[in-house]
């Protein structure tokens, strides 16, 4: 049998037809940039995460750039990130003349543990450096601990953003993750849970001031025809990209039932491998489940066999971002954040897609099963 690690046709076998349509009507329609579908899509998003505003733009990272940026951080002033993440969350906070600051994460939710949070900021305080905000990450599709992070930045005056790149979707007692700060960043990359077919992202916010300023941000800085009062970008979402994700809007939640159904069968044939570590989402949290990570003894090993039977695997994240070079101006060295060191050497992410077979999730299963029996 072959798997693949994620097989994108198979959403488009299901609803391929509606997609070429709706690219067809945009192209027949002339208005190729801040058209209907992008209204529509950027109005029901905001509905779907009970948010007042979601600004389309033209990626997850460009979503996460424009926040900060609107936000007018002090300059150099440190923002928290996990260093168990893909490089844009921190990336962007270079951009915006920030310094980011990189926090272990904790190995049940992937996500930013509050005790970490505070030993980063006290750290920081005793050197006299400023924190101004903390960008959290829902890790593959898991809530990280917004509640508390949130009461945690409200008590000191910093912004909390959300990175929900991976986790449009999940929820933590039944609120929607990225509802939870000052503002979201999403992604619609070809791999997320909703995605379009190329790059697009959004930004969602209860601030109509902050999207009034990110309107104009991702439109070059533009207040007027020709007129700028700001530094922008050149961050819009594509018309063509927005009426793919209203289609694909329609068969969201009908694949996020999958998803989630499809976590709780890996969850329930896997729970006596003792050598693997399946994640514990915190109390209350309903994950999106965008990829299905969990920490593997003879990890290696493990996606070795898997590949070498047919079977597709991911590792995120296998290199941490505080000791990657281009970070290495920050000081930090081997064995600084212990638990993102650790995972980055177990965690493999199995197939978890809509169109993923009961009979291949089994096969999965038994070859994971069958490499520790042969350990033993
Ligand atoms: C956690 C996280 N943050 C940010 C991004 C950036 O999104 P994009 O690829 O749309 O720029 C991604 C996408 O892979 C992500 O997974």
């Amino acid at each position: 049998m072959e798997i693949k690690f994620i097989d994108l046709k198979r959403s488009y076998a299901k609803y391929g037809k509606e997609l070429e349509e709706a690219v067809i009507q945009v192209l027949r329609s002339g208005i190729y940039l801040n058209g209907p579908f992008t209204k529509q899509i950027e109005d029901t998003l905001a509905d779907f995460i009970g948010v007042k505003q979601a600004i389309g733009v033209s990626s997850g990272t460009e979503a996460l750039y424009l926040i900060l940026k609107a936000l007018e951080l002090p300059p150099n002033s440190y923002v928290l990130v996990p260093s168990f993440t893909f490089i844009a969350t921190s990336e962007v906070v270079i951009r915006a003349g920030l310094v980011p600051w990189f926090v272990d994460v904790e190995e049940d939710t992937f996500g930013l543990s509050l005790e970490n949070i505070k030993k980063a900021w006290d750290t920081l305080n005793l050197k006299g450096k400023k924190v101004s905000a903390i960008i959290v990450v829902s890790l593959f599709g898991i809530p990280a601990r917004l509640e508390e992070i949130s009461e945690f930045c409200k008590e000191k005056g910093i912004f909390l953003i959300e990175d929900i790149c991976q986790a449009l979707g999940a929820e933590l007692k039944e609120k929607k993750v990225g509802s939870f700060g000052i503002a979201s960043a999403t992604s619609f990359y070809p791999t997320k849970p909703l995605s379009t077919c190329g790059d697009a992202g959004m930004v969602f916010t209860n601030s109509e001031k902050l999207a009034g300023k990110i309107r104009f941000l991702k439109e070059h800085g533009q207040t007027r025809p020709y007129y700028y009062e700001y530094h922008g970008v050149n961050g819009r979402i594509d018309e063509i990209h927005s009426a793919i994700l209203s289609v694909k809007f329609k068969y969201f939640k009908d694949e996020l039932k999958e998803r989630r159904a499809i976590a709780n069968t890996y969850y329930e044939l896997l729970k006596d491998v003792k050598e693997l570590t399946l994640p514990k989402p915190c109390e209350g949290a309903m994950p999106c489940w965008s990829l299905f990570t969990v920490r593997a003894k003879n990890r290696d090993e493990l996606r070795s066999f898997l590949n070498e039977n047919g079977i597709g695997t991911g590792i995120y994240y296998s290199y941490p971002l505080h000791l990657q070079p281009v970070y290495s101006n920050l000081g930090f060295k081997k064995g600084d954040l212990p638990v993102t060191e650790r995972l980055a050497e177990e965690v493999i992410s199995f197939p978890l897609y809509p169109g993923l077979k009961p009979e291949e999730i089994d096969y999965v299963v038994n070859k994971v099963k069958e490499f520790y029996s042969r350990k033993k």
